[in-house]
């Protein structure tokens, strides 16, 4: 199995061999496995990435989804975003202050995004949703936080529980969970929560737990309970900010505005970024003298200079093409569908799925019939070693992805959808051969 893929990287087959004794599982980020230790190989160390294409370190090119977790959206190693970081480097890397850059970018995404009132910068997202809830806690003085089944926020402690189906095998801490796209699963978790619920924390479009979009009406109805019950509403936009739009998915795309937004990713370009912001009255409890006990906010690295500079031309890179968002989803949409008539016309239990330029491939232990589709249905469904086998067989037709495949950018072109397509159907029949 993956001879070809062997044969042809002699390099990552040795340096994972040495990363095997210093990382857990050989890995920084459990994801960057790509599924090929299960499939008993090794993951490809990459040596560069231009526009929508990256390298490994044994010269072999691929089309890349993944795209930074996909934060790369106006591709790899955009020329203006290198440029400020750059010039920027050239004042030194980070002085441990306040700099004039954080007010720059600050003032951009304030734009894009009126409802940040208050903002806060950190380094990751993981940072950011923490702080978001531990806000929401503060503001509330409520206890619990709700997040949806299979949805991910970050590693920390807050809400990194009930990421896998069956949702039961992680700690519990102090969160419950909803399906997304389930109004009754909702009402149920108020109805036993509601009143020491903090915050429901979502992504307007579901990410990690399966890529879905939101059914009409369940957003509002979000924003309708919460409202109701004092809890704070958090719209996750890590993923879809700046993705799906220039500015947040949440009010121009579904017509619902969130309490407090969070950002990383694209925001900044794919340097380390967090952001936390919204509601002044809730975001001032994060100021100096404000804790009430618990304190929110800090980080050596936070508002990084480099970070700083690379948000601001990325932000100013992507609003000179805010028009060319559309033509963008309208891309995803159609690749999507030209996937699933390819695993249509092959026959086999495997699904594309996503939102504009986010696009999830699964595979299934079953023909999944549920409709609307929830983060439940899809987690009880999945079949990850046949959507690592998967990943893994796309390495050797040149394409590298992740929960299937991820996200297009401004820098894919035609070139690379095809040959992408052409690559799902040679794996696609290449697994019908391979024994589950
Ligand atoms: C929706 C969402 N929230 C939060 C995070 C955590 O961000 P980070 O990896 O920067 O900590 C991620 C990362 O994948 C994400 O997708």
């Amino acid at each position: 199995m993956l001879e070809k893929y062997r044969q042809s990287t002699p390099t990552s087959n040795e340096l994972f061999k040495r990363a095997l004794r210093l990382f857990a599982g050989g890995v920084n980020h459990n994801i960057r496995t790509f599924g090929l230790v299960h499939s008993g190989a090794y993951p490809p160390f990459m040596r560069a990435g231009k526009g929508s294409h990256v390298w490994d370190v044994d010269g072999n090119e691929y089309v890349d989804w993944w795209m930074a977790h996909y934060s790369a959206i106006l591709g790899h190693s955009h020329p203006r975003v290198m440029k400020a970081i750059s010039a920027q480097l050239m004042n030194g890397c980070h002085l441990g202050t306040l700099n004039e850059q954080q007010v720059v970018f600050g003032e951009k995404l304030q734009e894009a995004i009126p409802s940040m009132a208050r903002m806060r910068f950190c380094s990751t997202g993981s940072e950011a949703t923490m702080y978001a809830v531990r806000l929401a806690r503060l503001h509330t003085g409520k206890p619990l936080v709700a997040k949806a089944l299979g949805g991910w926020h970050g590693g920390n402690d807050t809400l990194a529980y009930h990421l896998k189906y069956p949702f039961n095998d992680e700690p519990f801490y102090n969160g419950v969970s909803f399906d997304f796209n389930d109004r009754d699963s909702v009402d149920n978790m108020i109805k036993k929560h509601g009143n020491d619920l903090a915050a429901i924390i979502v992504e307007p479009v579901l990410g990690a737990g399966g890529g879905i979009p939101p059914e009409p009406g369940f957003l509002p109805h979000l924003r309708e309970i919460t409202k109701a019950h004092d809890i704070l509403l958090i719209f996750d936009e890590i993923v879809t900010g700046f993705r799906l739009r220039y500015g947040s998915a949440g009010k121009e795309l579904f017509g619902v505005e969130p309490d407090l937004t969070t950002l990383g990713k694209i925001a900044a370009g794919g340097m380390p970024l967090g952001v936390y912001g919204g509601r002044e009255d809730v975001m001032s409890l994060a100021a100096p003298g404000a804790e009430r006990g618990r304190w929110v906010g800090g980080g050596t690295f936070s508002a990084h200079p480099l970070t700083m500079a690379a948000g601001a031309a990325t932000l100013d890179q992507l609003r000179s093409m805010r028009g060319e968002y559309d033509a963008l989803n309208k891309r995803g949409d159609r690749f999507r569908v030209r996937v699933n008539e390819v695993f249509e016309k092959i026959g086999v239990n495997a699904l594309a799925t996503g939102f504009g330029s986010i696009v999830f491939i699964h595979w299934f232990k079953h023909r999944l019939d549920s409709r609307p589709l929830t983060g439940g249905n899809i987690g009880e469904a999945l079949n990850h070693d046949r959507l690592d086998l998967f990943q893994s067989l796309l390495l050797e037709e040149g394409v590298l992805g992740y929960h299937g495949l991820g996200a297009a950018s401004f820098a894919h072109s035609d070139g690379d959808i095809e040959k992408t397509l052409r690559a799902i159907e040679t794996v696609s029949r290449k697994m019908q051969t391979i024994k589950e």
